[in-house]
Protein backbone atom coordinates (compact mmCIF):
# COMPACT_ATOMS: atom_id res chain seq x y z
CA UNK A 1 0.00 0.00 0.00
CA UNK A 2 2.88 1.95 0.70
CA UNK A 3 3.48 1.72 -3.11
CA UNK A 4 0.01 3.10 -3.62
CA UNK A 5 0.75 6.01 -1.48
CA UNK A 6 3.71 7.03 -3.35
CA UNK A 7 2.28 6.85 -6.88
CA UNK A 8 -0.08 9.10 -5.75
CA UNK A 9 1.88 11.70 -4.14
CA UNK A 10 4.66 11.46 -7.34
CA UNK A 11 1.46 12.60 -9.67
CA UNK A 12 -0.05 14.96 -7.12
CA UNK A 13 -3.09 12.49 -6.95
CA UNK A 14 -3.29 12.57 -3.69
CA UNK A 15 -3.86 15.85 -2.36
CA UNK A 16 -4.16 17.57 -5.63
CA UNK A 17 -3.06 21.35 -5.96
CA UNK A 18 -6.54 22.26 -7.62
CA UNK A 19 -8.43 21.25 -4.55
CA UNK A 20 -6.01 23.41 -2.54
CA UNK A 21 -9.09 25.93 -1.67
CA UNK A 22 -11.10 23.42 0.15
CA UNK A 23 -8.38 21.93 2.24
CA UNK A 24 -8.08 22.76 6.08
CA UNK A 25 -5.12 24.90 6.64
CA UNK A 26 -3.34 21.54 8.33
CA UNK A 27 -4.48 19.72 5.46
CA UNK A 28 -3.22 22.45 3.16
CA UNK A 29 0.34 22.65 4.87
CA UNK A 30 0.53 18.17 4.16
CA UNK A 31 -0.38 18.81 0.61
CA UNK A 32 2.38 21.76 0.15
CA UNK A 33 4.96 19.68 2.30
CA UNK A 34 3.98 16.28 0.02
CA UNK A 35 4.11 18.81 -3.41
CA UNK A 36 8.16 18.74 -2.54
CA UNK A 37 7.93 14.84 -3.25
CA UNK A 38 6.07 15.02 -6.93
CA UNK A 39 7.79 13.39 -9.92
CA UNK A 40 7.54 15.53 -13.02
CA UNK A 41 4.77 13.81 -14.00
CA UNK A 42 2.68 15.78 -11.39
CA UNK A 43 2.52 18.89 -13.36
CA UNK A 44 1.32 16.98 -16.78
CA UNK A 45 -2.28 16.83 -17.36
CA UNK A 46 -5.50 17.67 -14.85
CA UNK A 47 -6.13 15.82 -11.51
CA UNK A 48 -8.05 12.87 -13.21
CA UNK A 49 -5.49 11.89 -15.91
CA UNK A 50 -2.66 12.38 -13.47
CA UNK A 51 -5.27 9.78 -10.89
CA UNK A 52 -5.56 7.69 -14.00
CA UNK A 53 -1.75 7.58 -14.51
CA UNK A 54 -1.11 6.32 -10.50
CA UNK A 55 -3.81 3.66 -10.80
CA UNK A 56 -2.48 2.48 -13.89
CA UNK A 57 0.36 1.34 -12.78
CA UNK A 58 -1.00 -0.61 -9.38
CA UNK A 59 -2.26 -3.83 -10.22
CA UNK A 60 -6.00 -4.87 -11.13
CA UNK A 61 -7.89 -4.13 -8.26
CA UNK A 62 -6.94 -0.40 -8.36
CA UNK A 63 -7.55 -0.07 -12.39
CA UNK A 64 -11.21 -1.64 -11.52
CA UNK A 65 -10.90 1.16 -8.46
CA UNK A 66 -10.39 3.62 -11.18
CA UNK A 67 -12.74 2.10 -13.59
CA UNK A 68 -15.71 2.15 -11.51
CA UNK A 69 -15.19 5.80 -9.42
CA UNK A 70 -15.02 6.95 -13.29
CA UNK A 71 -19.01 6.39 -13.11
CA UNK A 72 -19.57 8.54 -10.12
CA UNK A 73 -18.62 11.91 -12.37
CA UNK A 74 -22.46 13.04 -10.27
CA UNK A 75 -19.74 13.21 -7.69
CA UNK A 76 -16.57 14.51 -8.95
CA UNK A 77 -17.53 16.32 -11.87
CA UNK A 78 -18.02 15.25 -15.40
CA UNK A 79 -14.12 16.38 -16.33
CA UNK A 80 -12.87 14.21 -13.77
CA UNK A 81 -15.21 11.61 -14.61
CA UNK A 82 -13.97 11.23 -17.90
CA UNK A 83 -10.18 11.84 -17.64
CA UNK A 84 -10.23 8.74 -15.29
CA UNK A 85 -12.75 6.59 -18.01
CA UNK A 86 -9.33 6.90 -20.07
CA UNK A 87 -7.33 5.22 -17.88
CA UNK A 88 -5.61 2.35 -19.72
CA UNK A 89 -5.35 -1.23 -18.77
CA UNK A 90 -2.06 -2.72 -20.82
CA UNK A 91 0.85 -4.48 -19.71
CA UNK A 92 3.74 -6.47 -21.30
CA UNK A 93 2.56 -10.06 -21.86
CA UNK A 94 3.27 -13.17 -19.97
CA UNK A 95 5.37 -15.90 -22.27
CA UNK A 96 3.10 -17.93 -24.81
CA UNK A 97 4.87 -21.07 -22.79
CA UNK A 98 3.05 -20.23 -19.65
CA UNK A 99 0.30 -19.44 -21.50
CA UNK A 100 0.25 -22.93 -23.05
CA UNK A 101 0.49 -24.39 -19.96
CA UNK A 102 -2.54 -22.55 -18.07
CA UNK A 103 -4.56 -23.61 -20.90
CA UNK A 104 -3.67 -27.47 -20.21
CA UNK A 105 -4.40 -26.96 -16.54
CA UNK A 106 -7.27 -25.73 -17.05
CA UNK A 107 -8.50 -27.80 -19.53
CA UNK A 108 -6.76 -30.93 -18.27
CA UNK A 109 -5.66 -31.83 -21.56
CA UNK A 110 -2.85 -31.65 -24.22
CA UNK A 111 -2.53 -28.48 -26.13
CA UNK A 112 -2.62 -29.88 -29.42
CA UNK A 113 -5.85 -32.26 -28.74
CA UNK A 114 -7.96 -28.97 -28.70
CA UNK A 115 -5.53 -26.82 -30.98
CA UNK A 116 -3.93 -27.35 -34.20
CA UNK A 117 -1.58 -24.17 -33.83
CA UNK A 118 -1.36 -21.57 -30.65
CA UNK A 119 0.19 -18.67 -31.74
CA UNK A 120 1.97 -15.66 -29.56
CA UNK A 121 -0.28 -12.80 -27.61
CA UNK A 122 -2.33 -10.21 -29.38
CA UNK A 123 -3.20 -7.80 -26.23
CA UNK A 124 -2.39 -7.84 -22.58
CA UNK A 125 -4.15 -6.53 -19.96
CA UNK A 126 -4.05 -6.86 -15.72
CA UNK A 127 -6.02 -9.78 -15.33
CA UNK A 128 -5.50 -11.74 -18.64
CA UNK A 129 -3.96 -11.94 -22.06
CA UNK A 130 -5.42 -12.89 -25.59
CA UNK A 131 -3.67 -15.33 -28.39
CA UNK A 132 -4.35 -15.83 -31.72
CA UNK A 133 -4.61 -20.08 -32.04
CA UNK A 134 -6.23 -21.91 -34.54
CA UNK A 135 -8.70 -25.29 -33.87
CA UNK A 136 -7.91 -29.05 -35.01
CA UNK A 137 -11.56 -28.13 -37.12
CA UNK A 138 -9.48 -25.14 -39.11
CA UNK A 139 -11.46 -22.30 -37.84
CA UNK A 140 -9.64 -19.42 -36.05
CA UNK A 141 -9.91 -18.31 -32.46
CA UNK A 142 -9.25 -15.94 -30.06
CA UNK A 143 -7.45 -17.68 -26.60
CA UNK A 144 -7.84 -15.48 -23.70
CA UNK A 145 -5.64 -16.81 -20.56
CA UNK A 146 -5.71 -15.23 -17.61
CA UNK A 147 -2.66 -14.21 -15.69
CA UNK A 148 -0.55 -16.62 -13.45
CA UNK A 149 -1.15 -16.30 -10.09
CA UNK A 150 -3.54 -13.97 -10.87
CA UNK A 151 -5.86 -14.73 -7.81
CA UNK A 152 -3.02 -14.41 -4.99
CA UNK A 153 -1.83 -10.58 -6.30
CA UNK A 154 -5.57 -9.94 -6.13
CA UNK A 155 -6.25 -10.99 -2.70
CA UNK A 156 -3.19 -9.14 -1.31
CA UNK A 157 -4.98 -5.83 -3.37
CA UNK A 158 -7.98 -6.67 -1.79
CA UNK A 159 -6.46 -6.45 1.70
CA UNK A 160 -4.65 -3.34 1.08
CA UNK A 161 -7.83 -1.65 -0.56
CA UNK A 162 -9.90 -2.66 2.30
CA UNK A 163 -7.86 -1.30 4.79
CA UNK A 164 -7.37 1.74 3.43
CA UNK A 165 -10.88 1.74 3.43
CA UNK A 166 -11.42 1.59 6.90
CA UNK A 167 -8.89 4.15 7.56
CA UNK A 168 -10.61 6.68 5.40
CA UNK A 169 -14.08 5.82 6.88
CA UNK A 170 -12.53 6.31 10.53
CA UNK A 171 -10.22 9.42 10.04
CA UNK A 172 -11.48 11.76 6.75
CA UNK A 173 -14.96 11.93 7.94
CA UNK A 174 -16.17 13.80 4.74
CA UNK A 175 -15.36 11.24 3.21
CA UNK A 176 -18.29 8.91 4.56
CA UNK A 177 -20.73 10.30 2.10
CA UNK A 178 -18.87 7.84 -0.51
CA UNK A 179 -19.70 5.22 1.63
CA UNK A 180 -15.62 4.22 0.91
CA UNK A 181 -16.12 0.83 3.16
CA UNK A 182 -18.79 -0.66 0.77
CA UNK A 183 -17.56 0.78 -2.32
CA UNK A 184 -14.00 -1.17 -1.83
CA UNK A 185 -16.42 -4.28 -1.63
CA UNK A 186 -17.76 -3.21 -4.78
CA UNK A 187 -14.44 -2.84 -6.39
CA UNK A 188 -13.16 -6.37 -4.91
CA UNK A 189 -16.22 -8.10 -5.89
CA UNK A 190 -16.25 -6.58 -9.72
CA UNK A 191 -12.57 -7.98 -10.33
CA UNK A 192 -13.12 -11.20 -8.58
CA UNK A 193 -16.22 -11.62 -11.06
CA UNK A 194 -13.87 -11.19 -13.93
CA UNK A 195 -11.62 -13.83 -12.54
CA UNK A 196 -13.80 -16.86 -13.68
CA UNK A 197 -14.13 -16.89 -17.44
CA UNK A 198 -16.55 -19.44 -17.27
CA UNK A 199 -19.01 -16.17 -16.60
CA UNK A 200 -17.58 -14.31 -19.26
CA UNK A 201 -18.26 -17.13 -21.99
CA UNK A 202 -21.73 -17.04 -20.54
CA UNK A 203 -22.47 -13.67 -21.06
CA UNK A 204 -20.89 -13.97 -24.62
CA UNK A 205 -22.83 -16.71 -24.64
CA UNK A 206 -26.20 -14.99 -24.16
CA UNK A 207 -25.58 -11.45 -26.23
CA UNK A 208 -24.62 -13.77 -29.03
CA UNK A 209 -28.61 -15.01 -29.17
CA UNK A 210 -30.43 -11.74 -28.71
CA UNK A 211 -27.75 -10.35 -31.39
CA UNK A 212 -28.68 -13.43 -33.58
CA UNK A 213 -31.99 -11.96 -33.42
CA UNK A 214 -31.85 -8.42 -33.49
CA UNK A 215 -29.59 -8.16 -36.06
CA UNK A 216 -27.75 -5.01 -35.50
CA UNK A 217 -24.48 -6.76 -34.47
CA UNK A 218 -22.53 -10.14 -34.22
CA UNK A 219 -21.00 -11.93 -31.73
CA UNK A 220 -18.35 -14.39 -32.14
CA UNK A 221 -19.51 -18.17 -30.80
CA UNK A 222 -17.89 -19.73 -27.91
CA UNK A 223 -15.84 -22.78 -28.40
CA UNK A 224 -17.05 -24.50 -24.99
CA UNK A 225 -14.59 -27.36 -25.65
CA UNK A 226 -12.00 -24.69 -24.94
CA UNK A 227 -14.07 -22.91 -21.88
CA UNK A 228 -12.04 -23.12 -18.14
CA UNK A 229 -12.28 -21.09 -15.40
CA UNK A 230 -8.93 -19.28 -16.06
CA UNK A 231 -9.69 -20.00 -20.30
CA UNK A 232 -11.89 -18.99 -22.77
CA UNK A 233 -11.78 -19.71 -26.43
CA UNK A 234 -14.23 -17.98 -28.95
CA UNK A 235 -14.14 -17.43 -32.97
CA UNK A 236 -12.29 -15.07 -34.49
CA UNK A 237 -14.18 -11.64 -35.09
CA UNK A 238 -14.72 -10.94 -38.59
CA UNK A 239 -13.21 -7.49 -39.83
CA UNK A 240 -10.90 -5.16 -38.08
CA UNK A 241 -10.50 -3.15 -34.72
CA UNK A 242 -12.34 -0.24 -34.83
CA UNK A 243 -9.24 1.02 -32.94
CA UNK A 244 -7.01 0.30 -35.91
CA UNK A 245 -6.96 2.91 -37.96
CA UNK A 246 -7.61 0.76 -41.31
CA UNK A 247 -10.82 -0.15 -39.94
CA UNK A 248 -13.04 2.69 -41.56
CA UNK A 249 -10.70 3.00 -45.33
CA UNK A 250 -12.39 -0.95 -45.77
CA UNK A 251 -13.35 -1.05 -49.62
CA UNK A 252 -17.37 -0.89 -49.58
CA UNK A 253 -17.92 0.53 -45.81
CA UNK A 254 -20.90 2.35 -45.23
CA UNK A 255 -20.55 4.69 -42.53
CA UNK A 256 -24.19 5.69 -42.13
CA UNK A 257 -25.11 2.07 -41.44
CA UNK A 258 -22.30 0.93 -39.16
CA UNK A 259 -23.05 4.34 -36.75
CA UNK A 260 -26.88 2.94 -37.10
CA UNK A 261 -26.57 -0.44 -36.14
CA UNK A 262 -24.07 0.73 -33.33
CA UNK A 263 -26.83 2.46 -31.60
CA UNK A 264 -29.60 0.15 -32.66
CA UNK A 265 -27.50 -2.58 -31.06
CA UNK A 266 -26.66 -0.58 -27.65
CA UNK A 267 -30.72 0.58 -27.37
CA UNK A 268 -32.05 -3.12 -28.06
CA UNK A 269 -29.87 -4.86 -25.88
CA UNK A 270 -31.14 -2.67 -23.38
CA UNK A 271 -34.76 -2.09 -23.69
CA UNK A 272 -35.84 -4.97 -25.44
CA UNK A 273 -33.80 -7.55 -23.77
CA UNK A 274 -32.37 -5.97 -20.09
CA UNK A 275 -28.54 -7.08 -20.77
CA UNK A 276 -25.92 -4.95 -22.70
CA UNK A 277 -22.74 -5.32 -23.66
CA UNK A 278 -21.08 -2.50 -21.21
CA UNK A 279 -17.46 -2.26 -22.73
CA UNK A 280 -18.03 -1.07 -25.87
CA UNK A 281 -15.03 1.02 -26.52
CA UNK A 282 -13.14 0.53 -30.15
CA UNK A 283 -10.86 -1.63 -29.11
CA UNK A 284 -13.68 -4.47 -28.39
CA UNK A 285 -15.55 -4.00 -31.35
CA UNK A 286 -14.39 -4.93 -35.03
CA UNK A 287 -15.93 -3.60 -38.25
CA UNK A 288 -16.61 -5.57 -41.78
CA UNK A 289 -17.68 -3.95 -44.88
CA UNK A 290 -20.72 -2.80 -45.66
CA UNK A 291 -21.79 -2.35 -41.49
CA UNK A 292 -21.02 -5.47 -40.48
CA UNK A 293 -20.09 -4.70 -36.29
CA UNK A 294 -18.75 -7.64 -34.07
CA UNK A 295 -18.24 -7.15 -30.36
CA UNK A 296 -15.89 -9.10 -27.99
CA UNK A 297 -14.64 -8.90 -24.26
CA UNK A 298 -17.67 -9.66 -21.96
CA UNK A 299 -16.28 -9.14 -18.92
CA UNK A 300 -18.43 -5.98 -17.71
CA UNK A 301 -22.41 -6.80 -18.66
CA UNK A 302 -25.11 -4.35 -17.49
CA UNK A 303 -28.23 -5.55 -16.42
CA UNK A 304 -31.92 -3.49 -16.07
CA UNK A 305 -35.01 -4.69 -14.96
CA UNK A 306 -38.33 -4.14 -16.59
CA UNK A 307 -39.43 -0.90 -15.05
CA UNK A 308 -36.35 0.81 -15.63
CA UNK A 309 -36.55 -0.84 -19.38
CA UNK A 310 -39.92 1.15 -19.29
CA UNK A 311 -38.86 4.33 -17.99
CA UNK A 312 -36.16 4.54 -20.46
CA UNK A 313 -38.61 3.47 -23.15
CA UNK A 314 -41.16 5.99 -22.24
CA UNK A 315 -38.92 8.62 -21.35
CA UNK A 316 -37.11 8.57 -24.94
CA UNK A 317 -40.67 8.13 -26.95
CA UNK A 318 -42.00 11.57 -24.84
CA UNK A 319 -38.97 13.33 -25.86
CA UNK A 320 -38.59 11.82 -29.63
CA UNK A 321 -42.58 13.53 -30.10
CA UNK A 322 -41.96 16.34 -27.57
CA UNK A 323 -45.09 15.11 -25.47
CA UNK A 324 -43.59 16.79 -21.80
CA UNK A 325 -46.98 16.27 -20.27
CA UNK A 326 -47.04 12.58 -21.54
CA UNK A 327 -43.87 11.44 -20.11
CA UNK A 328 -44.98 13.24 -16.24
CA UNK A 329 -48.05 11.95 -16.36
CA UNK A 330 -46.37 8.30 -16.65
CA UNK A 331 -43.71 9.31 -14.29
CA UNK A 332 -46.49 9.74 -11.77
CA UNK A 333 -49.39 7.43 -12.57
CA UNK A 334 -46.60 4.62 -12.82
CA UNK A 335 -45.49 5.84 -8.77
CA UNK A 336 -41.97 6.88 -9.69
CA UNK A 337 -42.29 10.20 -8.60
CA UNK A 338 -44.25 10.46 -5.10
CA UNK A 339 -47.79 11.78 -5.84
CA UNK A 340 -47.61 15.06 -3.30
CA UNK A 341 -45.25 16.50 -6.49
CA UNK A 342 -46.72 18.71 -9.20
CA UNK A 343 -47.17 16.99 -12.53
CA UNK A 344 -47.24 20.18 -14.37
CA UNK A 345 -43.65 21.27 -12.84
CA UNK A 346 -42.34 18.23 -13.45
CA UNK A 347 -43.42 18.41 -17.40
CA UNK A 348 -41.72 21.75 -17.24
CA UNK A 349 -38.13 20.32 -15.94
CA UNK A 350 -38.79 17.50 -18.71
CA UNK A 351 -39.22 20.79 -21.32
CA UNK A 352 -35.87 22.55 -19.41
CA UNK A 353 -34.16 19.42 -20.89
CA UNK A 354 -36.06 18.03 -24.19
CA UNK A 355 -36.55 21.85 -26.16
CA UNK A 356 -32.85 22.49 -26.47
CA UNK A 357 -32.05 19.13 -28.49
CA UNK A 358 -34.69 19.97 -30.78
CA UNK A 359 -33.68 23.65 -31.08
CA UNK A 360 -30.00 22.24 -32.06
CA UNK A 361 -29.27 20.02 -35.12
CA UNK A 362 -29.66 16.75 -33.31
CA UNK A 363 -26.13 15.28 -33.90
CA UNK A 364 -25.05 17.76 -31.69
CA UNK A 365 -26.93 16.65 -29.02
CA UNK A 366 -25.87 13.45 -26.79
CA UNK A 367 -28.31 11.33 -25.68
CA UNK A 368 -26.28 10.23 -22.69
CA UNK A 369 -25.96 13.94 -21.89
CA UNK A 370 -29.54 14.73 -21.74
CA UNK A 371 -29.80 11.41 -19.59
CA UNK A 372 -27.53 12.71 -17.16
CA UNK A 373 -29.70 16.09 -17.32
CA UNK A 374 -32.99 13.91 -16.68
CA UNK A 375 -31.11 11.87 -13.79
CA UNK A 376 -30.55 15.44 -12.14
CA UNK A 377 -34.32 16.10 -12.14
CA UNK A 378 -35.50 12.91 -11.38
CA UNK A 379 -33.20 13.44 -8.09
CA UNK A 380 -35.07 16.80 -7.68
CA UNK A 381 -38.07 14.72 -7.30
CA UNK A 382 -36.70 12.31 -5.14
CA UNK A 383 -36.94 9.69 -7.95
CA UNK A 384 -34.53 6.91 -6.66
CA UNK A 385 -32.31 5.32 -10.13
CA UNK A 386 -30.43 2.44 -9.33
CA UNK A 387 -27.20 2.12 -10.44
CA UNK A 388 -27.94 0.23 -13.68
CA UNK A 389 -29.21 3.15 -15.30
CA UNK A 390 -25.88 5.26 -14.23
CA UNK A 391 -23.67 2.46 -16.34
CA UNK A 392 -26.61 2.21 -18.62
CA UNK A 393 -25.48 5.95 -19.20
CA UNK A 394 -21.91 5.64 -19.26
CA UNK A 395 -21.96 2.95 -21.96
CA UNK A 396 -24.30 5.21 -23.89
CA UNK A 397 -21.54 7.80 -23.72
CA UNK A 398 -18.92 5.43 -24.90
CA UNK A 399 -21.61 4.40 -27.89
CA UNK A 400 -22.08 7.60 -29.36
CA UNK A 401 -18.50 9.04 -28.74
CA UNK A 402 -17.35 5.46 -31.36
CA UNK A 403 -20.75 6.64 -33.63
CA UNK A 404 -19.54 9.99 -33.81
CA UNK A 405 -15.79 8.74 -34.22
CA UNK A 406 -17.47 6.81 -37.52
CA UNK A 407 -19.71 9.10 -38.66
CA UNK A 408 -18.58 12.67 -37.35
CA UNK A 409 -22.52 14.38 -38.34
CA UNK A 410 -23.85 11.08 -36.92
CA UNK A 411 -27.93 11.28 -35.52
CA UNK A 412 -28.00 9.31 -32.67
CA UNK A 413 -31.79 10.37 -32.27
CA UNK A 414 -32.73 9.22 -35.72
CA UNK A 415 -30.60 6.44 -35.35
CA UNK A 416 -32.72 5.48 -31.66
CA UNK A 417 -35.91 6.17 -33.47
CA UNK A 418 -37.18 2.86 -35.32
CA UNK A 419 -36.30 0.63 -31.89
CA UNK A 420 -37.95 2.77 -29.37
CA UNK A 421 -40.90 3.15 -31.88
CA UNK A 422 -40.77 -0.34 -32.17
CA UNK A 423 -41.17 -0.65 -28.24
CA UNK A 424 -43.65 1.47 -27.43
CA UNK A 425 -45.70 -0.59 -30.21
CA UNK A 426 -45.14 -3.91 -28.91
CA UNK A 427 -45.61 -2.79 -24.69
CA UNK A 428 -47.55 0.03 -24.76
CA UNK A 429 -50.46 -1.26 -26.97
CA UNK A 430 -53.79 -1.67 -25.22
CA UNK A 431 -53.37 -5.83 -25.70
CA UNK A 432 -50.26 -5.59 -24.52
CA UNK A 433 -51.25 -3.48 -21.54
CA UNK A 434 -54.11 -5.91 -20.28
CA UNK A 435 -51.60 -8.71 -21.03
CA UNK A 436 -49.32 -7.11 -18.05
CA UNK A 437 -53.11 -6.55 -16.13
CA UNK A 438 -53.54 -10.14 -16.42
CA UNK A 439 -49.37 -10.85 -15.13
CA UNK A 440 -49.82 -9.01 -12.26
CA UNK A 441 -53.60 -10.26 -11.26
CA UNK A 442 -51.90 -13.87 -11.50
CA UNK A 443 -48.50 -12.74 -8.81
CA UNK A 444 -52.00 -11.10 -6.71
CA UNK A 445 -53.89 -14.65 -7.09
CA UNK A 446 -50.66 -16.55 -6.51
CA UNK A 447 -50.04 -14.41 -3.35
CA UNK A 448 -53.28 -14.71 -2.27
CA UNK A 449 -53.73 -18.93 -2.57
CA UNK A 450 -50.50 -19.33 -0.75
CA UNK A 451 -52.03 -17.43 2.22
CA UNK A 452 -55.00 -20.01 1.69
CA UNK A 453 -52.82 -22.68 1.88
CA UNK A 454 -50.17 -21.68 4.57
CA UNK A 455 -52.67 -19.63 6.55
CA UNK A 456 -51.49 -16.99 9.03
CA UNK A 457 -50.87 -18.27 12.52
CA UNK A 458 -53.15 -17.82 15.41
CA UNK A 459 -50.55 -15.25 16.85
CA UNK A 460 -49.92 -13.09 13.87
CA UNK A 461 -53.91 -13.15 13.32
CA UNK A 462 -54.60 -11.92 16.66
CA UNK A 463 -52.35 -8.96 16.17
CA UNK A 464 -54.64 -7.64 13.03
CA UNK A 465 -57.31 -5.53 12.40
CA UNK A 466 -60.31 -8.19 12.82
CA UNK A 467 -62.00 -6.85 9.81
CA UNK A 468 -59.41 -7.89 7.33
CA UNK A 469 -60.95 -11.09 7.52
CA UNK A 470 -63.96 -10.33 5.85
CA UNK A 471 -62.56 -7.74 3.66
CA UNK A 472 -59.40 -10.27 2.61
CA UNK A 473 -62.26 -12.82 1.09
CA UNK A 474 -63.71 -9.89 -1.20
CA UNK A 475 -61.05 -9.05 -2.67
CA UNK A 476 -60.08 -12.46 -3.07
CA UNK A 477 -63.48 -12.82 -5.33
CA UNK A 478 -62.94 -9.17 -6.93
CA UNK A 479 -59.35 -10.42 -7.48
CA UNK A 480 -60.40 -13.82 -9.45
CA UNK A 481 -62.86 -11.77 -11.26
CA UNK A 482 -60.70 -8.74 -12.54
CA UNK A 483 -57.80 -11.81 -13.55
CA UNK A 484 -60.70 -13.65 -15.10
CA UNK A 485 -61.66 -10.90 -17.74
CA UNK A 486 -58.07 -10.03 -18.48
CA UNK A 487 -57.08 -13.77 -19.12
CA UNK A 488 -60.13 -13.48 -21.62
CA UNK A 489 -59.41 -10.01 -23.02
CA UNK A 490 -55.68 -10.91 -23.27
CA UNK A 491 -56.83 -14.33 -25.52
CA UNK A 492 -59.17 -12.60 -27.51
CA UNK A 493 -57.28 -9.31 -28.41
CA UNK A 494 -53.74 -10.75 -28.06
N1 LIG B 1 -12.91 -13.21 -30.78
C1 LIG B 1 -11.88 -12.39 -31.05
N2 LIG B 1 -11.47 -12.22 -32.32
C2 LIG B 1 -10.42 -11.41 -32.61
N3 LIG B 1 -9.74 -10.71 -31.70
C3 LIG B 1 -10.11 -10.82 -30.43
C4 LIG B 1 -11.19 -11.66 -30.03
N4 LIG B 1 -11.33 -11.57 -28.69
C5 LIG B 1 -10.37 -10.71 -28.28
N5 LIG B 1 -9.64 -10.25 -29.31
C6 LIG B 1 -8.53 -9.29 -29.27
O1 LIG B 1 -7.87 -9.36 -28.03
C7 LIG B 1 -8.00 -8.12 -27.32
C8 LIG B 1 -8.16 -8.38 -25.84
O2 LIG B 1 -9.31 -9.18 -25.60
P1 LIG B 1 -10.45 -8.68 -24.61
O3 LIG B 1 -11.46 -9.75 -24.52
O4 LIG B 1 -10.90 -7.34 -25.05
O5 LIG B 1 -9.65 -8.60 -23.26
P2 LIG B 1 -9.50 -7.43 -22.19
O6 LIG B 1 -10.55 -7.72 -21.17
O7 LIG B 1 -8.12 -7.62 -21.69
O8 LIG B 1 -9.72 -6.12 -22.89
C9 LIG B 1 -9.19 -7.43 -27.97
O9 LIG B 1 -9.14 -6.05 -27.83
C10 LIG B 1 -9.09 -7.89 -29.40
O10 LIG B 1 -8.16 -7.10 -30.12
MG1 LIG C 1 -11.06 -5.42 -24.24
Amino acid sequence: MSGAVWALIRNDAFLPRELEALYPPSVATLARLLRLFAGRGARVGRPGERLARSLEGMGPVAIKLGQLLSTRGDVFGPQFAEDLSRLKDRLPPFPTAAARAEVERALARPIESLYAEFGEPIAAASLAQAHEAKLRDGRKVAVKVLRPGIERRIADDAESLGLAARLIDRWIPPARRLEPIGFAQTVIRATMLELDLRLEAAGADELREITDRDGYMTVPRIVWEGVGKRVLTMEWARGWPLSDPGALTQPGLDRQAMADNLIRAFLAQALDHGVFHADLHEGNLFAAAPGQLTAVDFGIIGRIGPAERRYLAEILWGFLNKDYEGVARTHFDAGYVPAHHSVAAFAQALRAVGEPVFGRPASEVPMSRVLVQLFEITALYEMRLRPELVLLQKTMMTVEGVARRILPDHDIWAAADPVVRRWIARELSPAARIKRFAEEAATALRNLARLVEHPPTAAQVEVRDRSAEGSRLTWFALGALAAGAAFVAAWYWG
